[in-house]
């Protein structure tokens, strides 16, 4: 879909060129590029202007490696509630795995939560974290969605950690951020036809 025109845009190009990292260097982000991905984050639209997202930034190895086993033993007992059935096997036999880590040891993992019972909750924080993978991007960050937390959401020793960190118990956690420096790029994958109708 990209014409010249619009080759020569930055947002196109960063949209283009955005991939989902997931091999990371050790090597932190700067407090300031982490500022800069909370700054797009509270800047993207939200229903109603609604806001009542949260962006919780978590750096401190010992708390995401704490999150990560928690995870894991959210995720032994997780059912979706959804047709991702057939998928969820694999993915709960994966996480039994030693060497599991749902963010890919990202250095910078960032949740986002939001109020409970507001049906825009998916939809803002979605958009907040596109925002979030597009700075990156921009600035030379690698950066994934991650979901494993919204599967084990409702776990409760997940839960108390997460309401130490202070994520409200009641809110509904959603996709995360993991980000940091890239390690290995991801390949592109493809554009699969006909996902695109023009009625002119
Ligand atoms: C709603 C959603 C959930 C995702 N969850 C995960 C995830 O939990 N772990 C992961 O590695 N990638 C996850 N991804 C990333 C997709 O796998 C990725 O966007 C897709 O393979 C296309 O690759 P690209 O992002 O490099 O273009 C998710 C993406 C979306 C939009």
């Amino acid at each position: 879909m990209a014409n010249s025109a619009n080759s020569a845009n930055a947002v196109i190009q960063t949209i283009h060129a955005r991939r989902s990292t997931r091999k990371y260097t050790a090597e932190q982000i700067t407090e300031e590029q982490l500022d800069t991905l909370l700054d797009a984050a509270i800047w993207a639209p939200s229903g109603s202007d609604c806001q009542t997202w949260q962006f919780t930034a978590i750096q401190k190895e010992d708390v995401l490696l704490k999150i990560n086993e928690l995870v894991k033993e959210g995720l032994r007992v997780w059912t979706p509630n959804d047709d991702y059935a057939s998928r969820a096997a694999a993915i709960r036999q994966n996480a039994q795995k030693a060497e599991y880590n749902f963010y890919y040891r990202a250095p910078t993992l960032i949740l986002t939560s939001n109020r409970p019972n507001y049906e825009n909750g998916l939809a803002d924080n979605a958009l907040a974290l596109q925002n979030v993978f597009l700075t990156a991007e921009s600035v030379g960050l690698g950066s994934c969605y991650i979901n494993q937390l919204r599967w084990t959401s409702e776990y409760a020793p997940l839960r108390d950690y997460l309401a130490e960190l202070g994520i409200p118990r009641e809110h509904v956690l959603f996709g995360a951020a993991a980000v940091g420096h890239i390690d290995t790029a991801t390949p592109t994958p493809e554009r699969k036809p006909n996902t695109v109708k023009k009625i002119i």
